[in-house]
């Protein structure tokens, strides 16, 4: 098995291009086991291409990716027995109940007990009550717990979620980021994708922006804020919030191709 102390995700000098459209150009990242990673970027900045490439639905053009140690590229079968994906679109069956749903992929994981794999389940992601309604009668939230939920069965050490809480309302987000924290209190490590820098904010460890094909900073919430002086006001100290840091950093360079590495002062 995989040396335990090596990073749950390793990435160096990925590069992927669709034709001329250069998406990746050399990201590099380490995501340390049982933390939240979080990628933030603008719209078609790369995201779900990286995610696809770590989950080995998508081949990079140049650099390595391990994945619980495993290689993507030559080892796609160990690398898929450790990580589930939940995309966007919830892969929930309508028709289904909440259990039904739960049970169905159980069994396709060939578990023993999938009865009790999805009380459990339900129980985790407080759907107990719903769980024998078809999930077409789920509201967004509801559905998006589900969909969590059946990604977890046969226990994976690493998810990735590709903008779990999109579309989602304010409740049905806190709902969403629930389900997350609760995952890395047993330990498993997530690496989620998101438009929301609050959603970074409150769940990620450490937070890295993805801009112009390449990983501008990389660090904890306290080092980017670092990244931009405390404004100061007569007697209040502000600290600046991370959607001001995510601005000032990609907003004020979008036409400018080069030169965005950025370090932390400290
Ligand atoms: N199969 C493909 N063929 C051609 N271009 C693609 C393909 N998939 C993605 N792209 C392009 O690559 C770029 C990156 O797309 P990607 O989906 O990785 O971005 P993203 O960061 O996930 O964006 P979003 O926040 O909108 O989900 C976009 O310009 C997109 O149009
Ligand atoms: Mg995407």
């Amino acid at each position: 098995m995989t040396a335990q102390r090596t990073p749950a995700i390793q990435v160096r000098g990925l590069e992927k291009s669709y034709k001329e459209l250069r998406v990746l150009r050399g990201v590099d990242f380490e995501v340390a086991r049982g933390s939240v990673f979080a990628l933030l970027g603008s719209n078609g900045a790369g995201k779900t291409t990286a995610v696809r490439i770590l989950s080995t639905l998508l081949r990079a053009d140049a650099g390595t990716a391990r994945v619980n140690g495993f290689d993507v590229a030559t080892q796609a079968a160990n690398v898929r027995e450790s990580i589930s994906l939940t995309g966007q679109f919830a892969a929930v069956d309508e028709i289904l109940t909440g259990r039904e749903n739960l049970m169905l992929v159980a069994r396709l994981r060939h578990l023993k007990n999938p009865g009790e794999v999805a009380d459990d389940l339900l129980e985790r992601f407080s759907l107990t009550e719903a769980a024998t309604r078809r999930a077409s009668t789920y509201s967004g939230g509801m559905r998006r717990r589900l969909d969590i939920a059946m990604s977890l069965i046969g226990d994976p050490p690493i998810i990735f979620l590709d903008e779990p809480t999109t579309g989602l309302d304010p409740q049905a987000r806190i709902e969403v980021w629930q389900a997350v924290r609760d995952l890395t209190a047993r330990g498993t490590t997530v690496l989620l994708t998101t438009q929301y820098l609050e959603e970074a904010e409150q769940l990620a460890d450490r937070i890295a922006i993805l801009h112009q094909g390449r990983i501008i900073v990389d660090g904890t919430l306290a080092d980017l804020k670092r990244l931009l002086p405390p404004a100061k006001v007569e007697y209040v100290e502000k600290q600046p919030t991370l959607e001001e840091i995510f601005l000032t950093l990609v907003g004020a360079d979008r036409t400018n191709g080069h030169d965005h590495n950025v370090r932390t002062n400290t």
